[in-house]
């Protein structure tokens, strides 16, 4: 029997990239440059499995090549708006993504971001760069202590679990949280986190909002003007989840007009562009996409693949099918 033959967009962690091409007939892209949407549409005719990643686009029209070979997409993060899953399915294609071992460091990213931003940790280490920095004093680039704060946490899946109690047990904070399915009280306590009916009932006690439902249509721009502006005056907003769930343009208008006072962000509506408009106010953090960026994870991130691909091409379940 010939080996699968499978198709990596970009490079993985050597282990990962190792551990495929001792089962598999493996093509990995040594350059690491993105493919275009007709190399991802032609790879979909003449591999077994194709594995992408949360950058590369797969939208409807990538799967209306005349013969489909690929059986499975395994992406390479837990995120998967970035795939017309109906198209997918509709060609028979099974969509696996990689769930759990990006929690921890997604949920650090997320209380790095809200740290960053309350405490002025941006702005402070560009004025010392830039030689600006005149001395300690009193009234020096004072931030938003932390501790005693209420976070609102916008869904309360792995990643908002994980970050509910850094900020809960770490940070000394009160914690309250929205999700579309209620979630037992006492799972909930676990965390040091009560859940609200209503997002509106979470901007409203919140004095940081942190991101961490999935992107794509069902959430898109769910951070608004209007939500914006029923956030408590001189709250923050995080984003570790996806670029879509704000509305970016309402939100440079938030940030300016003083709606709200700062946004740490790690997501971006048209990564890598992001608007000159936020990199051009102090009270923003920005980062680029860094959430399960670290050696471990994104390692665990590829053997995650490809246990689900392995699992696929020898008939068993598949660990983490999204379709
Ligand atoms: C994912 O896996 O969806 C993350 O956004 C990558 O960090």
């Amino acid at each position: 029997m010939p080996r699968p033959r499978i198709l990596v967009t970009r490079r993985w962690p050597v282990a990962a990239e190792a551990a495929l091409a001792e089962r598999f007939d493996v093509d990995f892209n040594r350059d690491d440059v993105p493919l275009t949407l007709e190399q991802l549409g032609r790879a979909l005719g003449e591999y077994d499995a194709v594995l992408p990643t949360v950058s590369d686009k797969l939208p409807s029209s990538v799967f209306e090549g005349a013969s489909v070979r690929t059986k499975i997409l395994g992406n390479f993060g837990v995120g998967f708006n970035h795939i017309d899953i109906a198209a997918a399915k509709a060609r028979g294609i099974v969509v696996t993504n990689t769930p759990g071992v990006l929690t921890d460091c997604t949920a650090d990213i997320a209380m790095l971001l809200l740290l960053s931003v309350a405490r002025r940790g941006g702005e402070g280490e560009r004025q010392l760069r830039a030689g600006e920095w005149t001395g300690w004093s009193p009234t020096h680039m004072v931030g938003s202590k932390v501790a005693g704060k209420t976070v609102g946490i916008i869904g309360f899946g792995r990643i908002g679990r994980a970050f509910a109690q850094r900020c809960h047990f770490g940070f000394g904070m009160d914690v309250v949280f929205y999700n579309r399915s209620p979630i037992d009280p006492h799972e909930a306590q676990r965390y040091g986190a009560e859940q609200l009916p209503s997002v509106e009932e979470v901007l409203a006690v919140s004095d940081f909002v942190s991101l961490h439902c999935p992107g794509g249509a069902e959430n898109r721009h769910l951070m608004n003007a209007t939500r914006f502006a029923a956030m408590k005056p001189g709250a923050f907003l995080i984003n570790t989840a996806r670029g879509d769930v704000v509305d970016e343009a309402a939100l440079i208008d938030a940030l300016e007009g003083g709606t709200i006072r700062g946004a740490g962000l790690d997501v971006y509506e048209a990564e890598p562009q992001v608007p000159e408009g936020l990199k051009r106010l102090e009270n923003v953090v920005l980062l680029p996409h860094l959430g399960s960026a670290t050696e471990e994870t994104r390692t665990a991130m590829g053997m995650k693949v490809v246990e689900n691909v392995t699992a696929f091409f020898d008939g068993r379940e598949l660990p983490n099918r999204v379709a």
